[in-house]
């Protein structure tokens, strides 16, 4: 069976890759030129465990990758796997998945099943099914759960695997479970039902998770007023099964490229059905406005930030990725810039380090056009000379750093932990003063 794979950003690459590891004929087609280069040469333009040497292991073999769509021809299964935005009014723009579908359609001459990864709103799957009415394609619901970081390890072991169909549908089911026999066999549960079925648990997933995070958040508030502590509160939460312990810790709130334009598109499609969001509204809410209550701290204690130089632990929007979309450090970043503040930043990977220099065009030597941001390579060099560290990712590492040394490079011995990560009694007997969110 040949696949193809459109798209080869942090979904597609993981699809082709993993699948070409279940021994299938895999095409990654993207547009991006130079990214295809790359691809064929073994070297992976983002970051993921573990991705790089699969990629190695297959291109050249039952991997390659191409920006011609004429490459799909003879391909049976063709993934969907492009980028979903959001628009101006947190609308998901569906831009790149009609292109997409316009382009394959030149090359629709035998039957052929086109597998939806990429994250659409309710209703997507039947509006592309009638627009090609006509051909000869079926189309398949299959979105995606892939946490950034464990994407391939989570690509091999799914919790779950969710195929959504039109009721006229014969052939799809039988093809996509020879795709993923490996997960029947391993007892994975399938779930097969509708688009808007599929669709839907997407949307549900996330939103749910984000309302876990903006629960405990909304709490994390009250703690810091009435001298409660959050972590004993979420860790005894999550003692009771039906609660469960993940998703509850609280921070500067949920960031990436899935939590904060899902939750905001699932709201646009309560409102485009008149129906009126009220909890999904509030999780965006206490999200966007966590950030800045974690800001009005930090300001709070100095009183003017102005001139004030500070370490920013943590660029990307969680560990072990490269990703800075809607990144609560760099969001944070932006607000202390904004009021004059000095920014020395970084991250333990390398390329979320080139990232955020490419953002803000900055290095250590040089700041970009008299910008105060400076991205720097090594954490000591860091928190050297600062009047404040801030931590901004939930990475276990920092606990594992030199913190009597960072205390002697500090000139102001001030921790702001925005994701409650450090152990607070082990850097406070160094003698940092801590701050955390709602600790007690
Ligand atoms: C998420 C979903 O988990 C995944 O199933 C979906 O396919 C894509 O979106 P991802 O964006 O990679 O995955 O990150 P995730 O690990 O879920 O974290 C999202 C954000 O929530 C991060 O900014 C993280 O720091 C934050 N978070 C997570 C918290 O603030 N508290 C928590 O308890 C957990």
């Amino acid at each position: 069976m040949k696949i193809s794979v459109i798209g080869t950003g942090y979904v597609g690459l993981i699809q082709a890759v993993g699948l070409a590891s279940f021994g299938f004929d895999v095409t990654g087609i993207d547009i991006d030129e130079s990214k295809v280069k790359m691809l064929n040469n073994g070297v992976c333009p983002l970051y993921e465990d573990g991705l790089e040497k699969l990629l190695k292991k297959h291109v050249g073999n039952n991997l390659k990758f191409t920006t011609s769509y004429e490459e799909t021809i003879d391909s049976d299964v063709i993934f969907l796997c492009v980028g979903t935005p959001q628009d101006k009014e947190g609308n998901t723009d569906l831009k790149y998945i009609f292109s997409a579908v316009e382009m394959l359609k030149k090359h629709f001459q035998s039957q052929k099943w086109l597998v939806i990864k990429s994250t659409v709103p309710i209703g997507t799957n039947r509006l592309l099914k009638e627009r090609l009415t006509g051909y000869d394609i079926e189309i398949i619901s299959n979105p995606e759960f892939l946490k950034e970081g464990v994407a391939l390890k989570e690509f091999l072991n799914p919790e779950r695997i969710v195929l959504g169909f039109d009721e006229n549908d014969s052939s799809s089911k039988e093809i996509l479970e020879k795709i993923y026999k490996n997960f029947k066999e391993k007892n994975i549960p399938f779930i097969l039902t509708n688009y808007e079925t599929s669709e839907m648990i997407k949307y549900a997933s996330n939103a749910f998770l984000a309302t876990k995070i903006s629960f405990i958040n909304e709490l994390s508030k009250l703690a810091d007023k009435t001298n409660a502590d959050i972590k004993t509160v979420a860790y005894s939460m999550g003692l009771d099964d039906r609660i469960g312990k993940k998703f509850l810790n609280a921070g500067i709130g949920y960031g990436g490229s899935c939590f904060p334009k899902d939750v905001k598109s699932l709201i646009k499609q309560f409102e485009y059905n008149g129906v009126v969001p009220k909890i999904i509204t509030a999780t965006n809410s206490v999200n966007e406005n966590q950030i800045k209550w974690f800001f009005g701290k930090i300001k709070n204690y100095y009183g003017n930030i102005n001139g004030k130089t500070f370490a920013i632990l943590g660029l990307a929007f969680k560990p072990d990725t490269d990703d800075l979309r809607e990144s609560a450090g760099i969001k944070l970043i932006d607000l202390l810039l904004c009021e004059g503040a000095i920014i020395k930043g970084y991250d333990y990977i390398k390329q979320a380090r080139e990232n955020a220099c490419n953002i803000y065009k900055s290095n250590a030597s040089k700041p970009f056009h008299g910008s105060n941001f400076y991205v720097l390579d090594n954490l000591y060099d860091t928190v050297s000379n600062v009047d404040g560290i801030i931590i901004t990712v939930e990475d276990n590492k920092l606990n594992y750093e030199d913190w009597s040394n960072i205390f002697n490079l500090a000139s102001e011995k001030i921790i702001f932990d925005g994701k409650n990560i450090l152990h607070k009694e082990k850097v406070e007997k160094f003698g940092f003063e801590y701050f955390g969110v709602g600790l007690k």
